[in-house]
């Protein structure tokens, strides 16, 4: 904790509880902050105004289908991005600031789309199922048991051979992101006993605010859900 204050009382919110009554993430506890303060003070160094690059070339290539699920949003730049192509989609994230701003540049744009708070450990209360599950930027910022806890989340509202598209910063290369991942972590986490089937994982890039052009390297991950 830092400075000596709860985490609650540095944050200033919603009914004196950030975090809604749910357990800070790992991330949380590392940052001393809840995820919506990275949303308070201008754009997050994740948030880069524009879909991410691989999401746009999946999407050009007919990746989603059916109702997709996009978890942890932000600001919602690859669920709009979806969305303009007609597909129905949900966002969903802890940040509601995040999600006021999302929800304004849907307006703006004149897209449908439909944005929720939602805890992705905690999918299963939607009441919904997803033929298409997008996780960009999410999977990293957990650990431990947290993965545990939203791998069985997700499997939750995916399809029986639903899709999940996973893009999370790789340990592959220079200049990686914060929370670099290795493959193998990738296939701890999903695998048949908990209800997945890992198709391919393929190096790929993530655009941030702080990294040039070329963005950090990542895994794109193919993930069937069985
Ligand atoms: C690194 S950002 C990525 C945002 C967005 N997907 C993108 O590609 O720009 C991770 C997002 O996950 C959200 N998040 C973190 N923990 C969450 C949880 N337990 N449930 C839902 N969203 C969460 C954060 O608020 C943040 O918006």
């Amino acid at each position: 904790m830092q400075g000596g204050m709860k985490l609650s009382e540095r944050s200033g919110t919603l009914a004196g509880d950030p975090f809604r009554g749910r357990r800070p993430t790992s991330h949380e506890r590392l940052t001393g902050l809840p995820w919506d303060a990275s949303y308070q003070d201008g754009p997050a160094p994740w948030d880069i105004g524009h879909p991410q690059p691989a999401i746009v070339r999946l999407a050009s290539e007919g990746g989603f289908a059916g109702a997709v699920l996009d978890a942890g949003c932000g600001t919602g730049e690859n669920t709009l991005h979806i969305a303009s192509l007609g597909l129905s989609v949900l966002g969903v994230d802890v940040a509601e600031t995040a999600l006021a701003i999302a929800r304004e540049k849907a307006a703006e744009r004149g897209t449908e789309v439909e944005f929720a708070a939602a805890d992705a450990f905690q999918l299963k209360r939607l009441g919904r199922m997803f033929q298409t599950v997008l996780d960009s930027g999410l999977f990293h910022t957990f650990e431990g048991d947290e993965r545990t806890r939203y791998v069985a989340s997700l499997a939750s509202v995916t399809e029986h051979d639903g899709t999940l598209y996973l893009l999370c910063f790789s340990d592959d290369g220079p200049d990686t992101g914060p929370h670099p991942i290795r493959q193998e972590e990738l296939r701890a986490a999903f695998n048949p006993s908990s209800g997945w089937n890992v198709a391919a994982i393929e190096p790929d890039r993530i655009q941030t605010r702080y990294h040039d052009d070329g963005g950090a390297p990542a895994w794109f991950a193919t993930i069937k859900r069985i």
